[in-house]
């Protein structure tokens, strides 16, 4: 073995260490026992590809914490989509997230675990829509979250996630926009701005409507003013009203660490509170969350299967990249307008 191999053996060793360091924090020995083999040859599949893994705030702690080179919301992964050097991008999130990847990095190969992980966001709005919704609302911009298709986000002024709707609804200087397609969404920034919402009543997060205020007010009065109620805002507004703090994914886990509080009650979906919990040993996760199925696709088999075939690919029309990278390169001008880091960095 020659001295350069020894050094390389030595830093996958120690890289491997660190992985095993981590996900002892967030998974009980037995499961890092079972899962470590995968991991390993993940790390290795990436190396081979020059491949990075994004991974969103409610994948699994075994993915989140050990193959994640970045870990973080939407507008964190968007944006390490946009700068990355490596290769392959393998998203460990919903195919909106792949998509947006994609167009912003057209070069690159971008790989989504498993085909089927959609988002009822996404599925509810063409852009067929919103040709409809301009013809009914002439000369009033299109704002569209990115959980959206790359179609919508081609016919669309300019898009944005929960981490910088309000800054993006207001940085347009005009006094009412179409703001689609989660109503929920647009309801709390309606009550954020002056500026005149236009919701898309038939669009809604599957995961985030189902919660209540009704639910928030008994989970108050069954845990007491210790309690802190950390919420979504793709939940309805009576959820939002009793919440102490409401924003997106990374935003909520920032909140926590900066308010310790004993117990905490996170309204959202469910691998989110198994994320944070490994920073926050001392913390009660009062456990009212909701599954998404569609993030609960991706696996580290999904992932491992991905990188060892390259499957499966996300393509996006040259026609349909260029007017959605201006809507995205929009958004990202504007940048995030909440003070949170995401784990990693590409
Ligand atoms: P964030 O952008 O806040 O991570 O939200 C994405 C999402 O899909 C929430 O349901
Ligand atoms: Fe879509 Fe809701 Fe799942 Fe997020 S949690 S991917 S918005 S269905």
């Amino acid at each position: 073995m020659t001295s350069t191999s020894t050094t390389t053996s030595g830093t996958r060793s120690n890289h491997m260490r660190e992985i095993s360091q981590r996900a002892l924090q967030a998974l009980p020995a037995a499961e890092w026992a079972a899962i470590e083999p995968v991991v390993a040859e993940i790390e290795q599949l990436k190396r081979d590809r020059n491949a990075v893994v994004l991974a969103h705030n409610y994948m699994t702690p075994d993915i989140f914490h050990t193959v994640a080179d970045v870990g973080g919301d939407s507008l964190a992964l968007a944006q390490a989509g946009a700068r990355t050097d490596a290769n392959v991008i393998v998203m460990a999130g919903v195919h909106f997230m792949a998509e947006t990847a994609k167009i912003l990095s057209p070069d690159r190969t971008v790989l989504i675990p498993d085909l089927r992980a959609g988002c009822s966001l996404a599925s509810s709005i063409t852009a067929t829509d919103i040709k409809l919704l301009r013809d009914k609302h002439p000369g009033v911009p299109v704002v569209t979250y990115v959980n959206t298709t790359a179609d919508v986000k081609a016919a669309s002024d300019i898009c944005c996630t929960s981490a910088n709707v309000v800054a993006v609804v207001e940085s347009l200087g005009v006094p009412r926009v179409l703001l689609l397609p989660d109503r929920y969404l647009a309801a709390n920034v309606a009550e954020q701005t002056d500026v005149e919402i236009i919701a898309w009543e038939p669009g809604a997060c599957e995961v985030h409507e189902r919660f209540t205020g009704a639910q928030m007010r008994e989970l108050r009065a069954i845990h007491g003013a210790d309690l802190a109620i950390v919420a979504h805002p793709e939940c309805p507004t009576d959820v939002t009203a009793e919440a102490d703090f409401v924003g997106s994914t990374s935003a909520m886990g920032n909140w926590i660490g900066a308010n310790p509080k004993r117990r905490i009650a996170l309204i959202t979906e469910c691998s989110m509170a198994d994320n944070l919990a490994a920073d926050h040993p001392d913390t009660t996760w009062v456990r009212s969350c909701n599954l998404c199925p569609h993030m609960k696709r991706i696996t580290l088999m999904g992932i491992r299967d991905a990188l060892a075939h390259e499957r499966h690919a996300v393509e996006v029309d040259a026609a349909v990249i260029s007017g959605a990278r201006r809507a995205l390169d929009a958004m990202l001008a504007v940048g995030r307008r909440e003070n949170v880091p995401s784990r990693g960095a590409v």
